[in-house]
């Protein structure tokens, strides 16, 4: 080794552990229960809970955008992790609702916490959006190239959500979940993510206008393209098969089964969807953590709101097993399996 060789300090050879050490959520105050969508579309509250086991979703207010819930939420988990603002080296926002098409999010939630040290940007996967975030910002930990990460799921879905399709208007709310990952010396921590895409499928579910492929225009906003767009049952049939591989996958990648995981958190598409995933994993249903019934589905926020829940009532405690799935538009799927160190 030459003189210049050896003192050339490269922290990406690293790989050390990350854990998750701290968690938050953000619901908006304001409920839209299955009553109300009554009033505003031709749909019952039996055919909602029985298609989808939703009850009820949060709406956030006129005033109140994506950034400001990601916030929330962050400053719930920086409370948890004990982490100042300052101590932030990497913002993602997981979103497809984010303030604005440009700046990224994490810009603005960078701006409104004072996290002066971060780089910001969004990850777009839909309701997969969280767990390809979790995994850019590991891989960041992992190498030693920073130290701590906040990553967020946030959406304020009300906003591109058509309320004249009852098709789609049922399954929708607002709300913000985030974690902090740092490399905190654990033993084991995320153990192993894997992650998938399909573009061939991409017109199954997405929202058409406002990008490049349809500019914002009187003929846009006149054929509502500005509103998801969603062949149900095909999203349904491909988002168990995708789930089920995935979580098979993701457990195959560290070493474990099924039975070593006490608990599973899914993507909250649809309680028939996570019934038909508990049968093909061949998991107890009480091993799942649903909580759709009062959120519907929150797309990239689902997953870590419901992670988040299930840490604080107690269902997820230090040492489990914990698997996350999730599917979305794309199509876009991923699972994650790590070890609760917290
Ligand atoms: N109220 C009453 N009737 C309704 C409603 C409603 N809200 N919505 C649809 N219907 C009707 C339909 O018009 C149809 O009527 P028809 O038989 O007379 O034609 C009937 O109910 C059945 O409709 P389907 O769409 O076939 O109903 P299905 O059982 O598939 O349930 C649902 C629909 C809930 C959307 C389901 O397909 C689903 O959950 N799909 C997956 C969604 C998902 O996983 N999304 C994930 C990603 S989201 C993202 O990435 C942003």
């Amino acid at each position: 080794m030459n003189d210049r060789d050896s003192r050339i300090k490269s922290p990406l050879r690293e790989v050390r552990t990350v854990s998750i050490v701290g968690t938050g959520s953000y619901a908006p105050e304001r409920v839209l229960t299955n009553a109300d969508l009554e009033k505003m579309v031709e749909t019952t509250d039996e055919w909602i809970v029985t298609r989808t086991g939703m009850k009820e979703r949060r709406i956030a207010r006129p005033d109140e955008f994506t950034s400001d819930m990601a916030v929330q939420a962050a400053r719930r988990a920086m409370d948890q992790a004990g982490i100042q603002p300052t101590d932030i080296d990497m913002i993602l926002v997981a979103t497809i609702s984010p303030d604005m098409v440009f700046p990224n999010t994490g810009c603005f939630v960078q701006n409104k916490l004072g996290a002066t040290k971060a780089f910001c940007l969004d990850v777009e996967a839909a309701c997969s959006g969280f767990l390809y975030g979790m995994e850019v910002g590991r891989q960041f930990v992992a190498s030693g190239a920073i130290n701590t990460a906040l990553i967020i799921g946030a959406e304020k879905l009300s906003c591109i959500t058509d309320w004249q399709d009852r098709g789609t208007c049922v399954l929708f709310g607002d709300g913000a979940g985030a974690v902090i990952l740092q490399a905190r010396g654990a033993r084991h921590g995320i153990l192993s993510t894997v992650l998938g895409s399909d573009g061939t499928l991409a017109e199954l579910l997405m929202l058409p206008g406002g990008g490049s492929r349809n500019p914002a225009s009187e003929q846009t906003v006149k054929d509502r393209l500005h509103y998801m767009k969603m062949s149900g049952r095909e999203v349904f049939k491909h988002a168990v098969t995708k789930m089920v591989q995935a979580a098979k996958d993701a457990l195959e990648r560290c070493g474990l089964t099924i039975d070593d995981v006490d608990c599973i958190i899914p993507h909250q598409a649809n309680r028939r969807i996570i019934e038909a995933i508990g049968q093909r994993l061949g998991a107890p249903l009480e091993k799942y953590f649903i909580n759709i019934e009062k959120y519907g589905n929150m797309s990239a926020a689902s997953v870590v709101v419901a992670l988040d829940e299930a840490v604080q009532c107690g269902h997820v405690k230090k040492g489990d097993i914990v698997l996350m799935i999730a599917f979305g538009g794309g199509f876009t799927w991923g699972a994650s399996v790590l070890e609760w160190t917290k």
